[in-house]
């Protein structure tokens, strides 16, 4: 069984954007995993199709209404359903690559994309739905966020990269961020490539980049270095 994701949200139409193309594209024209949308406002009950409506205690924008939402979840992920129920949300979990390859390794995921002020905080709890962030940074609607969280689920998928694009050495696999690359010319624009990269010494190469991936890191995210 392959990695099924369902997402809900009043933009179908976003979808797959970037999740058609290069390899995730590739995988998903394959059957490696697939993507279903569901518009939200398809459930809505009354004759203006409505989703959303005004925060009780007041105060500006508008709230997701829990029926809506609970019926459209309902209809994509029947009791039983294994799938995680994600909802996209600046308040939740910030995603990191662990919750990813978990994601990866299982058996999909539906994700609730938000819009306006919130969800009603009732079918978070009824449909025990996990809040996950994509950064601390407010984006206009949880697309962009769902597809940032299957994107970098599905290339952990078996099959979708290739040995060419493999990620043995890539940024957190090792607790660390990525050391610098460098091809091809040997000197652009008066810089050249470091020495011991074309050394054929394959030792100090791997100390050297060892030691440029604990630099880049102490720098920039020396909070990677204390967990
Ligand atoms: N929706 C709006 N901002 C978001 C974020 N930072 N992460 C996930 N979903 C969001």
């Amino acid at each position: 069984m392959s990695f099924s994701a369902d997402v809900v949200t009043l933009f179908p139409e976003l979808f797959p954007g970037p999740l058609g193309a290069s390899v995730i594209g590739r995988g998903l024209a394959d059957g490696l995993w697939s993507l279903r949308t569901t518009q939200l406002r398809d459930f809505a009950a009354d004759r203006h199709r409505t989703v959303d409506d005004t925060p009780a205690g007041g105060g500006p924008g508008m709230v997701l209404k829990p029926d809506i939402l609970a019926a459209a979840i309902d209809a994509v992920s029947p009791p039983g359903d294994p799938r995680p129920r994600l909802l996209m949300s600046p308040r939740g979990t910030p995603l990191g690559q662990a919750r990813v390859r978990e994601l990866a390794r299982g058996p999909g995921a539906v994700i609730v994309c938000g819009r306006f002020e919130g969800v009603d905080q009732r079918v978070i709890e009824a449909r025990n739905l996990e809040e996950v962030s994509i950064g601390d940074y407010v984006l206009a609607g949880g697309e962009v966020a769902a597809m940032a969280l299957l994107e970098a689920a599905v290339r952990l998928i078996p099959g979708v990269l290739g040995a060419a694009e493999s990620h043995a050495e890539e940024s957190f696999e090792g607790g660390l961020l990525e050391y610098p690359q460098y091809t091809r010319p040997q000197i652009f624009e008066g810089r050249e490539i470091p020495a011991v990269l074309t050394s054929g010494d394959h030792g100090k190469i791997a100390r050297w980049r060892r030691e440029a991936a604990e630099a880049l890191t102490r720098t920039r995210r020396p909070d990677l270095l204390k967990r």
